[in-house]
């Protein structure tokens, strides 16, 4: 695991963006896994303006997102479909069939799993995987427990995240219950992973991806088991951890 411990999120996001474009540029059909919330936005935003400034072609890029909430339509605000249009793709040149997001409201959610994982191996799987950290260590939305499904399933929201997730809802009711979610075995995958963590909320979590036990109760720890990793992180989160300090963790782990 490669550690980048970074000062500012603008910088997080820039630099998220430089790996991704690069990733573009050396394989122009790359098929590109990626993440909602609140951390990639800044991610997004420099890959528009790269786009705009004609340094960046996607138009052979394929992405998958990793989850969305279950009874959401595609048009719901609040979806990551919603998301994903308003923060990307509206303003970028990847063709609408190369787009792949789990259908939240889709009649047999079971199928739509089992479909959403067909797609991805056909396309031989995913190359670059961006990452999200969720306060609780879950990515996309793998909730910690003792046991884990390997692929794209639906699953039961924790309480953690539902209250971490209310503050883009009008209140907690409204917050979907359940989701679809690729599976850890289909993150870890991806050939290449970016996990991008900012904010004193995601101390803990990230602590325990770095130097924690690998457990199905921490799903991100389970990245350290994988062997093309980059933690792009809040430097307060990096430096202020005596644990890592008195480990002295090189930068490459
Ligand atoms: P955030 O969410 O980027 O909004 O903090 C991350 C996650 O829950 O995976």
């Amino acid at each position: 695991m490669e550690i980048k411990p970074i000062n500012s999120y603008n910088k997080m996001s820039k630099l998220a963006a430089e790996m991704v474009a690069e990733q573009i540029i050396n394989k122009p059909n790359t098929v590109l896994g990626l993440a909602t919330g609140s951390t990639p936005v800044g991610m997004y935003r420099e890959l528009v303006r790269m786009h705009r400034e004609g340094d960046l072609d996607l138009s052979q890029v394929k992405t998958f997102n990793l989850d969305e909430y279950l009874g959401l339509s595609p048009e719901h605000s609040q979806s990551y479909h919603y998301y994903m249009y308003e923060n990307f793709f509206k303003y970028v040149n990847i063709r609408e069939e190369n787009i792949h997001i789990p259908k939240g409201n889709a009649e047999d959610p079971v199928q739509e799993c089992l479909d959403y994982e067909k797609k991805i191996k056909g396309l031989g799987g995913i190359d670059l995987q961006i990452l999200g950290i969720g306060v609780n260590g879950h990515v996309g939305f793998n909730e910690p427990n003792i046991n884990l499904e390997a692929r794209t399933h639906i699953i039961q929201l924790s309480n953690e995240t539902i209250t971490a997730n209310s503050r883009f809802f009008k209140n907690l009711d409204e917050v979907p219950k359940k989701a679809i979610t690729m599976g850890m075995a289909t993150i870890m995958k991806s050939k290449k992973i970016i996990l991008m963590a900012w904010g004193a909320e995601k101390k803990k979590p990230i602590l325990k991806v770095i130097s924690g036990p690998i457990a199905t109760e921490v799903p991100a720890s389970l990245l350290q088991v994988h062997n093309d990793v980059i933690l792009i992180v809040d430097k307060k989160i990096y430096s202020f951890s005596s644990a890592i300090n008195s480990l002295s963790y090189p930068d490459k782990i």
